[in-house]
């Protein structure tokens, strides 16, 4: 099985030692990824972005991949700053204040005339806005309850595109169908489990993200556009990697680690669902590549149906399915 030119459409690669640890674990595989801003601090200047876009280039050494670099939303953004900025970012990431990890720097309120300047310069430059989608509300309930703030943005701002982030539930994807400018990403676990993986039994840490996975009914709706490679949803891992300590710990960090065991995972979940091997490529590159307008680095991986058992951790951050045998392995990658 080959999979041309696969991307992340959301990723986090940290910085420091974690990044030059784990940014190898997607440059071997992927051809790019959306790279998320939520540093700390958030990466929300010009020189910020070029800065973190040299470390992570320098942290894949010579790996062929490219990372499409984002900036951490703020209201204040002019449309001079953003003009300035335009060709080093492919999207701006928004968060809602303190929903996530190091997110406490985001918006409070969605109130859109608040926020119409900087949403009309992105309009008016076409830079997409990716969007964490959830409230402050009950933790089931707060990506549901943001699908009326995205309805207001896509309505207010209809040449703007946005981009719902790692969607979990079935109100999202009825979402995506309303509205031409709404676009999502879905993770490779939200596609796997639901709550009860989390917390059905003995809690699993690894397992814990942002947003929590949700109920069946909620996988099934996602399932079905991921395999039907529904021409407004892309892969988007949310690979968040945080240290062993951090996730096994009283005060859990939220994030799953997904990047070394994306694609093998995918073409088995793909291959059980028999789901063909077109609407994977188009899940995993040829959606993206429409909808961001990006051009690959040509990459092509070759996956086989060979037993894969999963490290235990990668330099200290543990994977999904640690220890666990995967159906399939990578092969070989092809360059050019
Ligand atoms: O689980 C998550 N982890 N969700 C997010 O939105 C952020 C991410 C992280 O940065 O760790
Ligand atoms: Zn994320």
């Amino acid at each position: 099985m080959q999979l041309t030119a696969p991307l992340d459409m959301h990723l986090h690669l940290r910085d420091g030692e974690m990044l030059d640890n784990i940014a190898k674990s997607s440059a071997q595989t992927f051809s790019g990824a959306i790279i998320m801003p939520n540093l700390v601090p958030p990466v929300s200047t010009k020189e910020e972005v070029i800065a973190y876009k040299n470390r992570i280039l320098n942290a894949i050494g010579d790996e062929q991949f490219t990372p499409y670099m984002t900036l951490f939303f703020k209201p204040t953004y002019d449309k001079a700053f953003l003009e300035s900025i335009r060709d080093e970012i492919t999207a701006i990431k928004l968060y809602p204040a303190g929903i996530t990890t190091n997110s406490e720097g985001g918006v409070s309120g969605f109130d859109v005339e608040e926020l119409r300047p900087t949403l009309e310069a992105m309009s008016e430059l076409d830079i997409p806005l990716c969007i964490h989608g959830e409230t402050n509300g009950f933790v089931m309930d707060r990506e549901a309850e943001f699908v009326s703030i995205y309805e207001r943005l896509a309505t207010a701002f209809p040449k703007l595109k946005i981009i719902m982030e790692h969607i979990t539930t079935k109100e999202s994807v009825a979402a995506l169908d309303k509205y031409e400018n709404l676009y999502a990403t879905i993770t490779l676990h939200h596609l796997l489990i639901t709550l009860d993986d989390v917390a059905g039994g003995m809690l699993k840490p690894h397992l814990f993200c942002k947003p929590i996975a949700k109920r069946p009914e909620d996988k099934v709706a996602l399932l079905k556009v991921a395999l039907e490679a529904h021409p407004k949803v892309m892969f988007g891992s949310d690979s968040a990697p945080h240290p062993r300590e951090a996730k096994e710990a009283c005060g859990c960090a939220a994030g799953v680690f997904t990047a070394p065991i994306a694609l093998q995972v995918l073409a088995e979940l793909f291959e059980n669902e028999n789901a063909p091997l077109e609407n994977l490529q188009a899940f995993v590159s040829g959606n993206a590549q429409h909808i961001y307008g990006v051009k690959p680095l040509p990459k092509t991986v070759v996956l086989e149906k060979k037993p894969f058992t999963v490290p235990s951790s990668y330099n200290g951050v543990v994977p999904m399915y640690a220890d666990e045998e995967i159906a399939y392995s990578i092969k070989e990658i092809i360059y050019g």
